[in-house]
């Protein structure tokens, strides 16, 4: 099928790169001349792993092409995702310009029936506007053009994008008519075969599936901190608790990993936007609510746990930057709540190291006021303790031995539950969890 993919970030990329692999003629339009250029060359703009592979062999195949072109991607397409970036406006709400930006291009240019795919978090009502705004554009033009707007929200993990596109665990695709419906399902007919749940349902409800989801991950996040800040109190362990909590069939151990609260692109924003369309429709989500100022305790709550443990400050290492491990993602990341909070205090002095998120960081973060480090060894020289704030594959191999050779009895603030309390305290080190 012909595919035409708006938006190459996190999202438009890796649809875009997976529809390619399934054999579709893919284009992919961005706004930034810059990441169309690194693409074109077989460069990828983001850290994600897979991603560059999958580039060069579609690529090659000459399944997928970028452009910076509207016209040209938009007439190209018989099925045009939106994939453009929804982040929070100043009120907590969906900033949506993007995406009525897209919509007003789609109905500028485009020249036949088209199925127009919002893939991109929107809020409950969002294709219903985008289907105002295509039509508003093609009634200017004097073209009467028959086109549909579906919802086809995306589930992939940032850092394990490339598989969780290529096997999700459903496909969910919001609806009107039987045309738009029966070219999703063509496109997507590759996951039949491996019996992925299909969910047709109506674009509202499409909607709704992709905020519900990320709230819930959200609360389930947040519920455990708030069990690991009590278990540090009442002296049990909360990676015990978890652990059990998640050995019942209908609680699940994932997402139960106690730490300095969520961060990224999406649970921030979406709990904030679902939030607020509950208050427009006066269907308070009081769990949300709460989910959200919680989690903001819970950055503060780490940094305070730094400063009170250090009380006159001193040298830290910060190890991890991005908000989770396998991404160069910094939106949102804790560890800009807590750099900030130990900054203020004007006692510390933070190096900082991230195996990929350097560059992003230093948007950030004051770049003045740190001091970057290239590697685990340099960032870990000079120092009387230790953060971790992403739990990074490389940091988990640093052993107690060579900690306490860096930093003989030096602090570890182990916020991501990476390392072994006993061990770290038999090399004389002291050890500080997030309830446990
Ligand atoms: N990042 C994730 O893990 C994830 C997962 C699921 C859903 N989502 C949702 O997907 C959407 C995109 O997220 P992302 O993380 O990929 O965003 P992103 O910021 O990484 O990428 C958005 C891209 O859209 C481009 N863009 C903006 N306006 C444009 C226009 N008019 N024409 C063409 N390109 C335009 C930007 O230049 C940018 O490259 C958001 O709604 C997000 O909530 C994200």
């Amino acid at each position: 099928m012909r595919v035409t993919v708006v938006g190459t970030g996190y999202v438009g990329l890796i649809a875009g790169l997976g529809f390619a692999e399934f054999g579709n003629d893919v284009i992919c339009l961005d706004v930034e001349a810059e990441k169309i250029e690194s693409l074109k060359n077989g460069k990828c703009p983001i850290y994600e792993p897979g991603a560059g592979d999958l580039l060069e062999r579609n690529l090659r195949a000459k399944r997928i092409r970028f452009t910076t072109e509207a016209r040209e991607a938009i007439t190209f397409g018989e099925l045009i995702f939106i994939a453009v970036g929804t982040p929070e406006d100043e009120n907590g709400n969906a900033d949506l310009r993007y995406v009525y930006e897209t919509a007003r291009e789609i109905g500028a240019y485009m020249n036949e029936y088209k199925v127009i795919v919002d893939k991109s978090t929107v809020p409950i009502g969002t294709s219903r506007e985008v289907t105002k705004i295509i039509q508003d554009e093609l009634d200017k033009r004097g073209e009467a053009l028959a086109f549909d707007v579906a919802s086809n929200p995306e589930f992939l993990r940032e850092g394990k994008a490339v598989g969780d596109f290529l096997n999700p665990d459903r496909i969910v695709l919001g609806v009107e008519s039987l045309r738009a419906e029966k070219k999703l399902r063509k496109l997507y007919h590759v996951f039949v075969r491996s019996k992925k749940p299909m969910i047709v349902t109506t674009p509202e409800t499409a909607e709704m599936i992709k905020y519900a989801s990320n709230a819930f991950l959200a609360t389930k996040i947040t519920f455990i901190n708030e069990i690991a800040n009590l278990c540090d109190k009442v002296g049990a362990n909360a990676i015990e608790v978890a652990s059990a909590m998640g050995a019942d069939g209908r609680i699940s151990p994932k997402f139960l990993h106690p730490g300095p609260g969520y961060g990224g692109s999406c649970f921030p924003k979406d709990t904030k936007a679902l939030a607020g369309t509950g208050r427009k429709y006066n269907a308070p989500m009081t769990v949300v609510e709460s989910v959200i100022d919680a989690n903001e305790r819970q950055k503060e709550l780490a940094a305070e746990k730094i400063i009170s443990a250090m009380p006159d400050g001193g040298r830290i290492a910060v190890l991890g930057l991005s908000f989770k491990p396998e991404t160069d993602d910094m939106r949102e990341a804790p560890a800009i709540t807590v750099i900030d909070r130990l900054l203020k205090t004007e006692k510390f002095q933070i190096k900082v190291y991230d195996p990929q998120a350097m560059e992003t960081a230093q948007m950030v973060l004051p770049k003045d006021k740190l001091q970057w480090c290239q590697s685990t060894k340099e960032v870990l020289k000079d120092i009387d303790a230790v953060a971790v704030l992403t739990e990074w594959a490389e940091f988990r191999n640093l052993d107690s031995e060579l900690l306490s050779e860096v930093m003989p009895g030096g602090k570890v603030f182990d916020l991501r539950h990476i390392f072994d309390r006993r061990e770290m305290e038999e090399a004389g080190l002291q050890y500080i969890g997030m309830g446990f």
